[in-house]
């Protein structure tokens, strides 16, 4: 067992969680990160509480984590006097971030279990329900959240207007993000159990105290369980939660939700301008007032312009993330082939629809056109996405055992 006898650096730069090192080198099961400001009174009681927990259901097999954004209280130095009683305890000081969610994922990253956790370090989300989250876990869940707003769940004694703000937030989730907030019932839950493998490789950033959505917001969730809890009257401290977390929320919401369609909305973009670049060479190659050639052969030359216009600029921009490790011209122009493939697909669909729309339906070649790119750009899009750009890259990191 690696001793960490020191408060550890913390890592920078993407929030990023890696693959975990081979199963050789790998130290634990489970890795439970405790985010901490301002916890000196309640630090040694949880990592007691914890420690007679998982020695009892993961003998030797977990750490816990606490990541302290450098307290005022110097919570960190309590924690880190702990370590003679406690080696599966490892401290992070962080000097150079503040905020909840990001504390949890910068000691995910430092992590080295398979499973990851978080548990808030001031007693009210309790310890025992850890046995539950890890049943489910054991039992093929992704994912594993102790939920207040199930069977068994509830809140202590929260004020009317505790209730409402933390029920409001739910439903502006619901509004912005409902493939998202819609998947769990406490979607606000700061205390869950999740596969590494769901979120290794992706950048997370995460605003303020809400970790939970963007877990589920960029990672490849499958099975959620949600277990019952009573969240509990806090003993000592107070929280930190103020109007800034909730406008935190908010802008948080609005990031994922830039993120989960923003790809779909760069692509239609990018087809925007090919579009203008397929009605100019339209107009240009074969209005009676221009050149007058044939329709098919116009189209044919304004449909292939536009198919480079916007392979250039999705390989450039809509899918440029996924292709940061397919950067070989013979990989581009692998990419570029299927591209064109899929579009010359597109394109014959798109010729044959405009013909049909202006022989049988509408006697106007333009709003014909319209209609058939419209058409024809919903299934390019998830054509390019699951075949051009997907990662084909061989040396891919290995899949993690589970
Ligand atoms: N590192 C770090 N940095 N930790 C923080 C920060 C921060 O900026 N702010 C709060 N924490 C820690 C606290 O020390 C505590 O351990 C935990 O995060 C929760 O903070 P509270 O201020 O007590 O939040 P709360 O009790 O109002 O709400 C908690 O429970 C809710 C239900 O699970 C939070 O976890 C909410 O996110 C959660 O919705
Ligand atoms: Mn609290």
């Amino acid at each position: 067992m690696l001793r960490h006898h020191l408060v550890l650096p913390v890592s920078t730069g993407d929030l990023l969680i890696d693959p975990l090192p081979p199963i050789t080198e790998r130290e634990v099961l489970l890795s439970l990160v405790i985010p901490t400001y301002q916890e000196r009174h309640n630090i040694a009681e949880i990592i007691q509480l914890l420690t007679l927990e998982l020695d009892r259901s993961l003998p030797n097999d977990y750490e816990l984590i606490v990541v302290d954004d450098d307290s005022p209280d110097r919570t960190w130095e309590v924690a880190r006097d702990l370590y003679p009683q406690y080696p599966h305890l490892r401290v992070l000081r962080r000097t150079h971030e503040r905020g909840l969610a990001t504390a949890v994922v910068r000691g995910w990253q430092s992590a080295t279990g398979q499973i990851l956790g978080v548990i808030d370090a001031d007693l009210q989300h309790p310890p025992a329900v850890l046995g539950k989250l890890w049943e489910a876990i054991a039992s093929g869940a992704d994912l594993a959240i102790a939920s207040r707003n199930v069977e068994g769940g509830g809140v202590s004694e929260w004020s009317l207007l505790r209730r409402c703000l933390s029920r409001g937030a739910q439903l502006l989730g619901l509004l912005l993000l409902p493939e998202t907030i819609g998947r769990v019932t406490d979607p606000m839950s700061g205390y869950f159990l999740l596969r590494r493998a769901t979120i290794a490789g992706k950048v997370l950033s995460p605003i303020g105290y809400k970790i939970l959505i963007e877990v589920i917001g960029r990672g490849d969730i499958g099975k959620i369980v949600e277990v019952g809890y009573e969240f509990q009257e806090r003993q000592a401290g107070s929280s930190k939660v103020t109007a800034r977390q909730y406008l935190e929320y908010i802008q948080h919401l609005l990031r994922l939700r830039m993120a989960r369609s923003g790809r779909f909305l760069r692509f239609v973009a990018v087809g925007l301008s090919g579009l203008v670049v397929d009605m100019s060479l339209l107009y240009l190659l074969t209005d009676a007032s221009t050149l007058a050639l044939p329709l098919a052969l116009g189209k044919l030359v304004a449909g292939e312009s536009a198919i480079i216009n916007n392979f250039l600029w999705n390989d450039r921009w809509t899918f440029a993330d996924l292709v940061r490790t397919q950067t070989s011209r013979r990989q581009k122009f692998r990419r570029f082939l299927k591209f064109n493939l899929i579009c010359l697909l597109g394109l014959t669909l798109s010729i044959t629809l405009l013909n049909l729309i202006y022989n049988f339906v509408i006697r106007d070649r333009y709003i014909a056109n319209f209609i058939a790119i419209v058409s024809v750009t919903l299934c390019n899009y998830w054509l390019n996405l699951k075949l051009s750009w997907r990662s084909t890259d061989s040396s891919a990191p290995p899949k993690i055992r589970t």
